[in-house]
């Protein structure tokens, strides 16, 4: 073969940055690969908005079957995002025997199961290094390098609007909306923000993450998805007095009994490596049986970044190619019948380390209360604060518990917060002392 011919759907902002760098770099690409990469058609709704870079004749098309049925494409890059109709297109190049590169997380994580089993019918990739984390390359060394690993968790800071809300909130003291509001004229949040700050593209890049740490088939609605948007800088505050920040976590874990998925504002230890992640910065921390542990970081998102990302999964299947391999592995990198489906634990049978932050009309006898529903509830407390107040006033009371099963704490929540005693519903954050 003396050309690899790819075709794009999508032209949004990755599309022009993966354009512009097979362009860029175009010489550097044929030089790793052996042969030419070439963008032979990119199709896309609106083809007549500049985007910055010169597009030769012929390549731009408003019918996406260009691109599906030209027989040259051998690779069809999948930037369109969202379902439809990105789902019938990536069926459709697989059914007409094109490798997929996509950074489609959304699809993948609730459509994967039946898009790979395509792929495997007609023995072609499906490479997604762009879903998670943009341009850090954790997918292909859990699908190359690592491979040979048992892991028994991932950590993931995946969302760098989220990061960067919460980093700011934490340096500046302010509330969610206003940083949030600050962000969207920055252009660092979208015009909706919800996907982003209701924890459901973590949740979406976590159902690929577990899929590939532990082979196992994830049904997303099992995956427990909180966001930051109810998230106070009172408890930013009383976190860091603990020893502690507060990041939108994806956690993965792995035991003889099941596996955990859950996204949720999580309290880890400043002396954390992950702790440090601020901005709009990813980071993705496993460890594995041989390696230990692991972490990856980098930009999780922008253009470049996720290009880079995209190129690599296009060099990887056009190396492929020039040595006449359809593909190497299958993509969650297990064999195709060896993914199974290993149940995701209720949240209720999670146990861990909370914060709780009551607020509390300040008279004799309170304390007493609140603690008693924790005991009851096989609660144990490791310290307490409260803070001081003016006369008459609500007083917030923070508790960090030990070890405690989440059905207890729910139930000792929903005991506590029908006192009259309460004024305002009962918080409560988990905490990850152990990142291993
Ligand atoms: N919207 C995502 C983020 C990037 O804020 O990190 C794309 O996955």
């Amino acid at each position: 073969m003396n050309e690899i011919k790819v075709g794009l759907l999508g032209f949004g902002t990755i599309g022009t940055g993966v354009a512009k760098l097979l362009a860029t770099n175009a010489d550097l690409i044929a030089a790793k690969v052996g042969a030419p990469v070439t963008l032979k058609k990119i199709a896309d709704l609106d083809i007549t908005t500049d985007r910055g870079i010169s597009v030769p004749a012929g390549v731009l098309t408003t019918n996406a079957d260009e691109v599906l049925t030209d027989p040259e494409i051998s690779v069809v890059i999948e930037l369109i995002g969202g379902y439809n109709p990105a789902k019938a297109f990536v069926l459709k190049a697989i059914e007409n025997g094109k490798h997929v590169v996509t950074a489609n997380k959304a699809l993948l994580a609730l459509h994967g199961a039946e898009i790979y089993a395509a792929a495997a019918r007609k023995g072609v990739e499906v490479l997604f290094e762009a879903a998670v984390g943009g341009g850090i390359p954790v997918i292909s060394a859990l699908r190359g390098n690592m491979a040979a690993n048992n892991f028994s968790t991932v950590f993931g800071i995946l969302n760098g609007t989220c990061n960067y809300i919460l980093t700011r909130m934490t340096k500046e003291g302010v509330d969610f909306a206003d940083v949030l509001r600050n962000a969207q004229e920055l252009g660092y949040a979208e015009a909706d923000p919800t996907f982003d700050v209701e924890g459901v593209d973590t949740a979406h890049k976590l159902a690929l993450l577990v899929s590939l740490c532990f082979g196992t088939r994830v049904n997303f609605d099992d995956i427990h998805t909180e966001g930051i948007s109810s998230l106070s800088s009172v408890d930013i505050k009383f976190a860091r007095d603990f020893g502690y920040k507060i990041k939108l976590l994806a956690i993965g874990k792995r035991d003889a009994d099941g596996v955990e998925a859950r996204v949720h504002p999580t309290m880890i230890p400043v002396s954390n490596p992950l702790a440090d992640v601020d901005g709009v910065f990813n980071a993705i921390r496993f460890t594995g049986d041989f390696i230990g542990p692991v972490m990856f970081y980098g930009r999780g998102a922008g253009m470049d970044p996720t290009a880079s990302a995209v190129a690599g999964d296009i060099i990887d299947i056009a190396r492929n190619i020039m040595t006449g391999i359809g593909r190497r592995a299958a993509p969650l990198g297990y064999g195709d019948n060896a993914v199974v489906t290993l149940p995701i634990k209720p949240m209720g049978s999670i146990e861990g380390k909370y914060y709780l932050r009551f607020s509390a009309v300040d008279k004799p006898g309170v304390l007493a209360k609140i603690s008693g529903v924790l005991g009851k509830y096989d609660i144990s407390i490791e310290s307490m604060v409260q803070s001081a107040r003016m006369a008459g006033e609500e007083v917030p009371i923070v508790i960090m518990t030990h070890e405690a099963r989440e059905e207890y704490v729910r139930k000792a929540l929903d005991e506590i917060d029908t006192f009259d005693i309460i004024t305002q519903k009962s918080r409560l954050i988990r905490i990850e002392d152990n990142l291993e």
